[in-house]
């Protein structure tokens, strides 16, 4: 992947990004529901308890402003000798910051942590719309994506 543009960092989702964009990013994916700050809170404390399993990641922009995000799971299994698989879930990149690669350093940066983290393979899910940005990303289609809405 290309280098971030001057001033841009690709670091870990903070408590303090309530107000920083990150809900705002996340809402070129889906709706996100009205989310307080203690239920933020609570979230990302949750997530850094569990930080060897959650990774939600963004990247800031030059004035420190979230304008991407992204989360891997890290799920340790029994096959494969206790094998770890990593999960690509709720990558967005802000609206007016799309196009200039921070989706694929994101993809590209994320796919690194897991392989940091011993995963053997990474999966995700797409529309068919995005699978040309994922294969630029160095991913390839495989299998199905089936889901039970409850
Ligand atoms: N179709 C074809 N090519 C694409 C597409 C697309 N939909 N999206 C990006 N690309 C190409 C770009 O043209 C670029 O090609 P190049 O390197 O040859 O110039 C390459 O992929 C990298 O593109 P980026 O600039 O890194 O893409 P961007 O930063 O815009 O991020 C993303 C792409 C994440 C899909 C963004 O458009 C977005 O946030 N979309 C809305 C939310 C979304 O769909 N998120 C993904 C859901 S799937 C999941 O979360 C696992």
């Amino acid at each position: 992947a290309p280098p971030l543009p001057e001033g841009y960092a690709f670091r870990a989702v903070q408590k303090s990004d309530y107000t920083n964009g990150y809900i705002e990013t996340l809402k070129v994916l889906t709706t996100t529901g009205d989310i307080s700050e203690a239920q933020f809170h609570n979230l990302v404390q949750h997530w850094e308890t569990h930080s060897h399993i959650y990774k939600a990641r963004a990247i800031t922009d030059a004035s420190g402003k979230i304008v991407a995000t992204g989360m891997l799971v890290v799920e340790k299994k029994l096959i494969h000798s206790c094998g770890s698989v990593g999960h690509i879930e709720d990558i967005a990149v802000a609206k007016d910051q799309q196009g200039k690669q921070l989706g694929r350093i994101l993809i590209v940066s994320l796919t690194a942590l897991a392989r940091d983290a011993g995963c053997y393979k990474v999966i995700l899910d797409c529309s068919e719309h995005n699978k040309p940005f994922y294969e630029k990303c160095g991913y390839k289609h495989e299998s199905c994506a089936m889901v039970v809405r409850l």
